[in-house]
């Protein structure tokens, strides 16, 4: 299967198949407003001073809104602390799974909770990260930056504290948001066939693997990304052998993967803190 374009800052460029050339292309019948705004993503770690306005923000939440959901087993949290906010940003949007609001709901038809806290919190999550995306894609469309920033599942009951969080409710993920001082290029991605399974799981050979290691490695180093931000993850074992010619995308994920958040207790202590048990 092939992918059939690409993208750069120059624009689409559409693969040809035969030759691996890119040629660049304008039209497309599968090409519009939407599916322009969605594969020029790129998240943002740059603002300028300008305020986003209420008629902004509030679209932005509604349209986030109409994500579809499960349970609507969310809520969102603004800060406009220019200071406080990760990037200087002037929006910091934190998403989380809130049970406590439709808790109250069961109380009130005299019904309890009784699915476990494990399942609730991963129905949250799927209701939450797609109003948060919708939030993504609604910004980006109104000319907006945005970046998500993992930090609560970690920090969990220092934002509990931060915001006055009534217990059943998780902070899953910051999404900062304002207008762009910058304009990076879109970051690789898999390859289609690396991600698109059809009918079954393929066999994973070491050519297909590689394949996508280098599309993902060299579209990083080609952009001098963790060069230009100068920053390697440091290793907890062992001398670092890699300079900023050779330190790539999959490097770099597989330190956060391969040395961070071992323990299950830790993270069981956030959610406890939210009012979570998992045992
Ligand atoms: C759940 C989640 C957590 C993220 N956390 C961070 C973060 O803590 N800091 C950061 O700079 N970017 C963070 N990002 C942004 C990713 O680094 C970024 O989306 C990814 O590198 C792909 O780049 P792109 O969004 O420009 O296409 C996060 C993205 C997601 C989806």
């Amino acid at each position: 299967m092939q992918k059939l374009w690409n993208i750069n800052r120059w624009g689409f460029h559409f693969r040809n198949p035969i030759s691996n050339y890119y040629i660049v292309e304008t039209i497309t019948t599968t090409m519009n407003q939407v599916i322009e705004t969605l594969v020029t993503h790129k998240s943002i770690r740059h603002y300028t001073d300008e305020i986003p306005s209420d008629e902004v923000i509030e679209t932005i939440v509604q349209a986030g809104q109409q994500a579809p959901f499960a349970h609507q087993l969310y809520s969102v949290l603004l800060s406009r602390n220019k200071e406080r906010n990760p990037f200087s940003a002037p929006l910091l949007f934190t998403i989380c799974v809130d049970s406590h609001k439709f808790e109250c709901i069961m109380a009130k038809r005299n019904w309890k909770i009784k699915t476990n806290d494990l399942t609730v919190l991963l129905f949250g999550i799927q209701d939450a990260c797609y109003m948060a995306q919708n939030m993504v894609i609604a910004g980006e469309s109104l000319g907006l930056g945005t970046c998500f920033l993992g930090y609560p599942l970690t920090t969990a009951s220092t934002i509990a504290k931060e915001y006055n969080l009534p217990k059943r409710v998780f902070p899953v993920v910051g999404l900062a948001m304002g207008y762009p001082a910058e304009d990076p290029p879109p970051r690789p991605r898999y390859p289609l066939d690396f991600v698109l399974f059809e009918d079954e799981y393929p066999e994973l050979n070491d050519d297909r693997i590689a394949e996508a290691m280098k599309i993902m490695d060299e579209g990083y180093l080609s952009q001098g990304y963790y060069r230009k931000i100068n920053y390697k993850i440091p290793l907890q074992d062992g001398e670092e052998t890699f300079t900023f010619t050779d330190y790539s995308w999959t490097e770099h994920i597989c330190r956060k993967l391969g040395q961070w958040h071992d323990s299950l207790e830790d993270q069981k202590e956030q959610l406890k803190a939210c009012g979570f048990f998992i045992d």
